[in-house]
């Protein structure tokens, strides 16, 4: 085999991860679930490299933008390197790996790109060095993604709702039993750039907030009533328990030392908007990752006029529209 290639879908989370209990293991302090993006799709092609005897990881950005990703320039970088030779030491094989990997969404913004990047990434490279062992057994090749610098890449390996069960010092991805629920997610850009504070960064400080111990203490029982929600398609507590634990997560990340704003004006504007239509009948929730940009939920009969809605909003600058689909794959 001398290529392979994987796409991963990005995930929303419903009910979200911040903060970690074991750095170097990536280790969450709690479970999460979230559902996959089908129209935010990482493709990552995995080749030897016999003319060179370092690895490279070349990413092609959504707007054609070509970036050779640098090892030392971020320590998300290193990872994905490290993740290249960790991969490879297991399978005990010496070649080069030449990475070509892209997005057809924007990174770094609170779309989840490193989940899928990761899910991508590390699937390729199970593949190409035939660890079978690996590809077959989702528990095991969870709990390897994660090590890729992200553990929320876990959850894109899952096919349309995907749960992170944390046990003690383990750690790994599981499908949730499909729900019957039709749900839609719309990305509402209102601000492509990168932000400023990475989440890997932003996980360290979850600890100094005074809120963090409160989020502790209920987001068991919100994982429950979450799981309970999409499989009694009981969309109205869905979006309610979405929007609570979104409001949780970020409650922590603007009482961090230093506070961390991912949210801005723009999407504070979405966030009432959306109360707004609800209001007058059109039901639908938001949620924000760590980013401005802000995810819509509702279900299939108010997508077009919530669509139509949101586009004739000013801070407005673009739409991607995704259902829950299959996780990472092979093609
Ligand atoms: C806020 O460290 O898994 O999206 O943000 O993609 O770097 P990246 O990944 P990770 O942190 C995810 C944080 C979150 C919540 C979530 O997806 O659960």
């Amino acid at each position: 085999m001398k290529q392979v290639t994987a796409v991963a879908p990005a995930n929303i989370a419903f009910i979200k991860y911040w903060g970690q209990k074991d750095k170097e293991k990536i280790l969450p302090y709690h479970g999460s679930i979230s559902m996959n993006l089908s129209n935010c799709l990482t493709t990552t092609t995995a080749r030897f490299n016999k003319q060179v005897t370092t690895d490279e990881i070349v990413l092609t950005h959504y707007d054609g933008k070509i970036e050779i990703l640098n090892p030392e320039e971020s320590i998300k970088n290193k990872k994905l390197y490290e993740q290249i030779n960790r991969i490879r030491n297991i399978a005990q094989r010496t070649e080069s790996i030449s990475i070509q990997t892209h997005n057809s969404f924007p990174s770094k913004c609170g779309i989840a790109s490193s989940a899928s990047g990761g899910a991508a990434l590390t699937l390729a490279l199970c593949k190409i060095f035939e660890l079978n062992k690996y590809l077959t057994n989702l528990k095991k090749l969870s709990a390897l993604t994660r090590l890729c610098g992200s553990a929320s890449a876990m959850r894109s390996l899952c096919d349309g709702f995907g749960e992170i069960v944390v046990e003690g010092d383990k750690c790994y991805a599981q499908n949730i039993k499909l729900s019957d629920l039709t749900l839609v997610n719309i990305v509402v850009i209102v601000d492509p750039e990168a932000k400023a504070s990475s989440s890997s960064d932003g996980h360290l400080l979850a600890e100094t907030s005074p809120f963090f111990a409160a989020r502790l203490g209920q987001v068991e029982q919100q994982l429950e009533y979450c799981k309970e929600a999409l499989n009694h398609q009981d969309f109205t507590t869905l979006g309610t328990i979405i929007e609570q634990d979104c409001i949780s997560m970020h409650s922590v990340m603007m009482t961090s030392t230093p506070p961390l704003y991912y949210w801005n004006h723009k999407s504070f504007i979405i966030m009432e908007a959306v109360k707004q239509w609800r209001s007058e009948g059109i039901e639908s929730y938001f949620t924000i990752d760590a980013g401005a940009n802000v995810h819509v939920l509702c279900e299939p009969k108010h997508l077009a006029e919530l669509t139509e809605k949101l586009y004739a909003t000013a801070c407005v600058q673009d739409l991607i529209i995704n259902q829950p689909c299959q996780g990472a794959h092979i093609i």
